[in-house]
């Protein structure tokens, strides 16, 4: 293999970039970013990898979820503060019916750049460039607001520091602290049937922390009780981006993309012989890769030796994203190879984007009842396999929306869709619906072939 450097990538074949017109200005904006300070510090993301390692072995829970693509509109504290509630909510049900920590991933703090299955996008006799997320350019229907602009590179970075700063004060200030699990029910949430599931167990969680305050254990001494560790990722699409945010960890010499904690690469890029693959090796935080139905035996394995040669756990995950139809039948052959050659590696489960369709009225939408028969299949074909389901990737938000169909919860139809439909990209889960969720795999942990 020949050198790698956070640069190396740029003499690979790379799909999936916006064709800016004014290149000269990209490079100034890199070279601006690269002296801007890093996002993350490497001993997080390496503190991340090694939760990752129990999630590995059985021993922990990865759960990552949020926007399919951050907006610059949407960006506002109640967003990050829903989103985060959430989290914790699903978080302590999981942990509840697994027994087991939760590692809460968000998709979040730098989830902008889309890879689309066009270049353009036509609506009667206009073609223009697709929209590929806030960092490249708008999403109205007209050529200006689809022209790519380099400076919304900056923006990005500026947006994904503030929103990163304002999760950390949320994760270490005193909202995860577990005596106050009650608040972080949301209004809308609590007046269904699930919301009061919810607080019986947020009322057992109260009874138990009562309990070991008076035998001396306290948010005020054990910081556990009192504070989380909420880690970003996000899909690393535009690599002159994540190339600026590349920097050498003091501690230890080697190369960290500083722009979050854990990064993927997207199933439209996962080529061998790419520039995302190549730049993947060379980082050493924890990585994910996505794989869909196209995933050939051989090239996961050759994917797997070029992106973790040295079989760390926790390195590696992989996020699995067949569709609810076909995970039965193209996951076994993966995960039996993978198993065969002692590859150490998560699996995630990613429900929803094998399950997009599109509506007769025009909404992109995904109905509960699919992802859920997805996660359920993945649970299954672990337990049936003897290997662990290590994670869920779910694409969520904290708001109300009206975006994916069903649940139990809020039995959103299809002429609901358009009520809040305010997704950037995909559909997401709503509140409830992430939480229906949650409760729903916590019993897939003990059988996943009940009910
Ligand atoms: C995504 O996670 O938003 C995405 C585009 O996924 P995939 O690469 O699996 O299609
Ligand atoms: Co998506």
């Amino acid at each position: 293999m020949s050198t790698w450097t956070p640069s190396s990538w740029r003499d690979f074949p790379i799909k999936q970039q916006p064709n800016y017109k004014d290149t000269e200005a990209v490079k100034r904006i890199e070279a601006q970013l690269a002296a801007f300070p890093p996002l993350i510090f490497a001993e997080e993301a390496r503190s991340l990898q090694e939760k990752l390692a129990e999630v590995t072995r059985g021993d922990a829970f990865l759960l990552q979820g949020g926007d399919c693509a951050e907006s610059f509109n949407a960006f506002n504290a109640d967003t990050i503060k829903n989103l985060f509630k959430v989290i914790m909510q699903m978080s302590v049900v999981m942990t509840y019916g697994s027994g087991k920590p939760v590692v809460k991933v968000g998709r979040i703090a730098g989830q902008f750049a889309k890879p689309r299955s066009s270049d353009t996008e036509a609506k009667g006799d206009v073609e223009l460039p697709s929209y590929r997320g806030d960092i490249v350019n708008d999403a109205d229907f007209d050529a200006a607001a689809r022209e790519p602009k380099p400076e919304k590179l900056v923006q990005a970075y500026y947006q994904s520091a503030a929103t990163l700063n304002l999760l950390r004060a949320f994760a270490r200030g005193g909202m995860a602290d577990l005596t106050k699990v009650h608040t972080w029910n949301l209004d809308f949430v609590k007046d269904k049937a699930l919301g009061r599931r919810y607080e019986e167990l947020a009322e057992k969680i109260t009874q138990a922390m009562e309990f070991i305050k008076a035998c001396g254990i306290t948010p005020e001494n054990t910081p556990q009780l009192h504070e989380t560790v909420l880690y970003t990722s996000h899909e690393a699409l535009l690599l002159g981006y994540e190339e600026a945010l590349t920097r050498i960890d003091s501690l230890t010499g080697d190369w960290y993309d500083c722009s979050a904690h854990m990064l993927w690469i997207g199933d439209r890029t996962r080529d061998l012989d790419g520039a995302h693959v190549e730049f993947f090796r060379g980082i050493k935080n924890p990585v994910g890769v996505k794989v869909g139905p196209s995933m050939k035996e051989d090239e996961l394995i050759a994917l797997i030796d070029r992106i973790n040669p040295d079989n760390i756990p926790g390195r590696l995950t992989l996020i699995v994203r067949m569709g609810a139809d076909k995970v039965g039948e193209l996951f076994p052959p993966l995960l039996r190879r993978v198993k065969a050659e002692g590859k150490e590696v998560i699996w995630s489960c990613d429900p929803m984007h094998g399950n997009t369709f599109k509506t007769d009225n025009g909404f992109k939408t995904r109905e509960f009842n699919n992802i859920l028969a997805e996660v359920k299949r993945f649970f299954q074909i672990h337990q049936a396999e003897g290997t662990v389901a290590g994670g869920l990737h779910l694409e969520m938000t904290g708001e109300d929306v009206t975006e994916c169909t069903g649940s139990q919860s809020c039995n959103i139809t299809v002429d609901a869709l358009g009520n809040r439909y305010h997704t950037q990209c995909d559909p997401r889960l709503n509140a409830n619906q992430a939480l229906e969720m949650a409760f729903t795999v916590s019993e897939f942990f003990k059988d996943p072939n009940k009910q």
